[in-house]
């Protein structure tokens, strides 16, 4: 009886996967089968991307360039087996990338937090990063990069993964319908907190979302749209990916970052919009009741851009649709990221 990985062995580790998947189909179990047919379907969706004819989702791992179907890693890989690593999420706005530099100064602070060293300098990963974005075609893109600890052993010893990996994948995302920015989110508080800052922290960007993606979880069996997190003592942290802003009387106020959450790139560019339009901004701790009690409430995150919250914990909030200010805000952060 041939082996699934038989034919493949000797050979580097991305070459074997590709060998094991030319020959391992009919002889896998039915739950690996359907594992099998999961990756190969994967690889054969066209994205929307593509589907819309502009441009090709674009991935480059390690040095080597790859499309949907080529691009894989190995499952030793400690970003697959402990979540050991950290992201970022970047947009292209015709063409542009939108505060490229910040987002790479989070990536190598993130890395550095876990004592994991990025295998490449600032300036040539952005290089490399415009440069993917400029194979994709994709003018209207969203960047995730990965860097993982790297190829090891089972164990969770970092120090038998001797070279970080580095992922720049290109391609789109679009988290809700365009209707939902005039309506605005309904929001519950999830049962499940963002993890201490003194554990791991959240203003490290790190593989290991499954506090959040709990959470979201939590907000999905509810019927709600998204979800609030509080830290875990209770104060007012972010959404499951995106940071949170109250309006009360025409101020605006969010938790700082030292409170523990991810300093987002998008909430930064808000308070400086709103700085510059002359609205006041505080960084304060909050409490639900001062979302229950605002006039407006909203998320910024780069996947969603800036969202206005309708209701929370069936609060309805202000006049229980996007407000004046998050659409003014919104369409100040739309010229901004064209500039
Ligand atoms: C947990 C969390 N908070 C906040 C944000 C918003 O950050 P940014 O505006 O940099 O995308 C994100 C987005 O990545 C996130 O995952």
């Amino acid at each position: 009886m041939p082996t699934t990985c038989g034919p493949a062995v000797g050979l580097p580790w991305r070459k074997q996967l590709q060998t094991v998947r030319r020959v391992a189909g009919p002889w896998l179990s039915p739950r690996s089968r359907f594992t099998f047919d999961v990756m190969t379907a994967t690889a054969k969706t066209k994205t929307s991307a593509s589907a819309q004819g502009v441009g090709t989702p674009t991935i480059w791992i390690d040095g080597e360039w790859c499309d949907r179907s080529t691009a894989m890693v190995s499952v030793y890989d400690h970003g697959l087996l402990y979540g050991d690593g950290v992201f970022e999420g970047i947009r292209v706005y015709g063409g542009k990338i939108f505060r490229l530099e910040e987002h790479l100064d989070r990536l190598y602070d993130s890395a550095k937090a876990i004592w994991l060293s990025v295998p490449m300098e600032k300036s040539e990963l952005a290089a490399t990063t415009k440069e993917a974005v400029r194979r994709s075609g994709i003018t209207e893109a969203y960047i995730r990069h990965l860097l993982t600890r790297g190829v090891g052993d089972l164990g969770l010893d970092p120090r038998k993964c001797p070279k970080p990996s580095l992922i720049i994948i290109v391609d789109t995302i679009k988290l809700w319908p365009e209707e939902v920015y005039e309506s605005g989110l309904n929001v519950i508080t999830a049962g499940t907190p963002i993890p201490h800052r003194e554990s791991l922290s959240p203003r490290v960007k790190s593989l290991n979302y499954l506090s959040h993606i709990m959470a979201k979880v939590e907000g999905i069996h509810a019927g709600a749209d998204e979800v609030l997190m509080l830290d875990s003592a209770g104060a007012v942290a972010e959404g499951s990916g995106q940071n949170v802003f109250v309006v009360k009387n025409g101020r605006l106020s969010t938790p700082p970052a030292y409170a523990g959450i991810l300093k987002g790139v998008t909430r930064e560019a808000v308070i400086e919009l709103a700085t510059a339009a002359g609205y006041q901004v505080e960084q304060t701790v909050l409490n639900r009741y001062d979302l229950y009690t605002a006039d407006e409430a909203f998320f910024t995150g780069t996947a969603s851009e800036i969202v206005g919250i309708r209701q929370l914990d069936g609060r309805v909030i202000g006049t229980g649709r996007s407000g004046p200010v998050t659409r003014d805000l919104r369409a100040r952060f739309q010229t901004l990221v064209r500039s």
